[in-house]
């Protein structure tokens, strides 16, 4: 497939999820489409080799495996891990606000977002929602107003004179409250937001009982660039990495090959991973203890196989933007559509050590993609992935890896066309070899 068909991919991936619990769902769907059969946590587990399988924690978080024909304690696991959410706006649980003739929606900040990105955006609400059945049990779905919803309109630059010298600063509890009606009538009825939510749901208002939903931009996915090089979305950190390894994964070639491949993805990953479902959490050592224990019962196989598996976290990385060179470590700028970055970083916030980046870096020249190495500035305070966290837990060696992309936490994130295209291919080769 040509590298702009992958990003079309990778575009449409991304405007069909536009929240985690969306992201899992579409993710879902594809693995159906390749025969693989959905486990649950509590129900006994038959696995078979060459079986295709996919467990769902909390619908936010999912990990797909394959067991190989080879015996696991002797190969170990071939792991992609990313996650599944972006850093932005999520409505509170009290939201309406109403004064003013206007109503507005009250939200909390999840993770890091660039804030100042939210405003002036054709924003909407997408997320799950939970509700009583006529029978008294609690279910779930997807909620997603297509729609644009809402917005933030930024005050006019005669009311803020200083914008373009200080940069644009929102309050976080004042001014992130989001315009979604003009409603002049006194009194409100305590059950409106309820009802906006059964209008988009079918759910009755009176049966639904709670939600979390976060603010979206409804624009779509673009290709940018004098040739068209670049694209623009929201979320390319990190549904990009979740697509270029489901991608890689999902070939028939692949599928059936003698190793025992996972992708983990998770939820969390911006608010520091500690959930049930987050990296740090038990579900990835959970999943692989059962597809141990169900192919092999030898005591020491647990060891074993982690001592021969090998994880890649992909994670999206900071390509240089010549307008900030203050920002950057000048001996490792990346160059977007210049390859994979591997990330370093000596006091471990990313889990690369000597031997897992050698280990990259031969994946690389097999699949003939250059690639890029990354450090962060000494003197800014680096950030950090799941693959720290998930190596630490299980002792399972790691490199931390990414695409270079612009905006790191903006709404509207940009990335290279064929830099999507080199991680996949790198990826496909980490799980034929
Ligand atoms: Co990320």
């Amino acid at each position: 497939m040509t590298a702009r068909r992958q990003a079309q991919n990778l575009l449409d991936f991304i405007d069909a999820a536009p929240s985690p619990w969306h992201a899992v769902g579409v993710i879902e769907q594809r693995l159906q489409n390749y025969g693989f059969e959905r486990l649950d946590e509590n129900s006994q587990w038959q696995l078979s080799s060459g079986g295709r399988y996919y467990v769902v924690r909390d619908a936010s978080s999912l990990i797909l495996f394959v067991p190989g024909q080879k015996p696991l304690a002797e190969t170990g696991f071939k792991i992609l891990g990313a996650h599944t959410d972006s850093p932005g706006l999520r409505v509170k649980p009290n939201p309406l606000m109403h004064s003013d003739n206007l109503l507005r929606l009250a939200v909390e900040v999840y993770g890091g977002p660039i804030l100042a990105t939210f405003t002036d955006r054709d924003l909407s609400l997408a997320g799950r929602l939970a509700y009583q059945e006529d029978d008294g049990s609690v279910s779930s779905c997807l909620l997603n107003f297509p729609q644009a919803l809402l917005r933030l309109p930024n005050l006019a630059i005669h009311m803020n004179r200083a914008v373009n010298e200080d940069g644009l600063k929102l309050n976080k509890q004042t001014e992130l409250a989001a315009i979604f009606a003009a409603y002049a009538e006194q009194q409100l009825p305590p059950t409106y937001f309820q009802v906006l939510l059964e209008r988009a749901s079918g759910i009755k208002a009176e049966q639904i009982l709670s939600w979390e939903l976060n603010l979206y931009d409804t624009q779509k996915g673009s290709f940018w660039g004098a040739e068209q090089e670049f694209i623009a979305n929201s979320q390319l950190d990190n549904l990009a990495s979740c697509h270029a390894g489901l991608t890689a994964l999902l070939d028939e070639t692949i599928l059936n090959s003698d190793a025992s491949l996972v992708c983990a993805f998770f939820d969390h990953e911006e608010i520091g991973s500690e959930s049930k479902q987050g990296a740090a959490g038990s579900f990835l050592p959970d999943v692989l203890q059962r597809i141990v224990g169900n192919v092999d019962q030898q005591p020491d196989a647990w060891q074993r196989v982690i001592a021969n598996s090998f994880m890649i976290s992909a994670d999206m990385a900071h390509a240089y933007q010549p307008n900030y060179p203050a920002a950057y470590e000048p001996g490792h700028k990346i160059s977007m559509n210049q390859g994979p970055v591997i990330k370093v970083n000596a006091n471990h916030r990313y889990a690369t050590d000597c031997l897992s980046e050698a280990q990259f870096i031969s994946y690389c020249r097999q699949a003939d993609v250059p690639y890029q190495k990354y450090s962060h500035r000494g003197d800014l305070p680096c950030g950090s992935t799941i693959g720290p966290i998930a190596s630490a837990k299980l002792g399972i060696r790691t490199v931390d890896v990414g695409n270079p992309m612009w905006a790191m936490h903006s709404i509207r994130e940009s990335a290279g066309v064929q830099d999507h295209h080199y991680m996949i291919r790198v990826l496909s080769c980490f799980f034929r070899s």
